[in-house]
């Protein structure tokens, strides 16, 4: 079975999304290793930082980490339905140099998740994360979908998921993704 790295948009102590990673956590499939990773060491992108020196160190380490799982989680929150500012710095900084995008990104299975206490799911953030993925080469899973809203009302106050429905939905979708990851991983390939 897999091994998947997840990642959360949100720094957020009480983040929606990272609490969605941990309940993907809870309900995917036996022997699917997940690791739940953070974006947050890295540094805004700075062009000179990045010349003089490349990639820190918090970004060479979560690009080595991308390059050897099978597949890779966003849980990305919506911000005016697009990408977060803060998930978009990370990759940005996770796909310089352009050089190594292959090796790291390349053919990579990814799925893109979300939660929002709105009404729109995050649809209008995961479809701006596909131009990013197209970019980054990578493989999306469209295989089930997870765009939680009304997330104040689905998650308890220890951030559990409560909701029987959607956490099946949540179960189909990490069985799904570990799966796809299992048969288009790059290990496989
Ligand atoms: C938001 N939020 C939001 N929600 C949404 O469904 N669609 C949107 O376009 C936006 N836009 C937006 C912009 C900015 C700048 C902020 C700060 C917030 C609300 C957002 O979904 C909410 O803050 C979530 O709780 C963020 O996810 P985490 O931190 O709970 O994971």
């Amino acid at each position: 079975m897999p091994n998947i790295l997840a990642l959360s948009g949100s720094l957020r102590i009480k983040s929606f999304n990272t609490m969605l990673l941990h309940a993907v956590v809870e309900v995917a499939p036996e022997g699917t290793a997940i690791e739940i990773g953070s974006i947050k060491d890295i540094p805004l992108y700075n062009a000179d930082v990045d010349a003089a020196s490349g990639p820190p160190p918090a970004v060479r380490e979560l690009k080595d980490k991308i390059a050897a799982t099978d597949g890779l989680l966003l849980a990305s929150p919506e911000y005016n339905h697009s990408i977060p500012g803060v998930f978009k710095n990370a990759i940005d900084w996770l796909s310089r140099p352009a050089t190594d995008i292959g090796r790291v990104f390349g053919g990579c299975p990814v799925g893109v998740i979300g939660a929002t206490p709105g009404r729109g799911g995050t649809n209008h953030g995961q479809e701006a994360w596909m131009p990013v993925l197209r970019a980054l080469q990578m493989l999306p899973f469209f295989g089930a979908h997870v765009g939680i809203a009304g997330a104040g009302k689905v998650f308890d106050e220890q951030g559990r998921l409560q909701d029987a429905a959607i956490r099946a939905l949540v179960e189909k979708y990490i069985a799904g993704f570990a799966g796809f990851s299992s048969r288009h991983g790059r290990r496989q390939a």
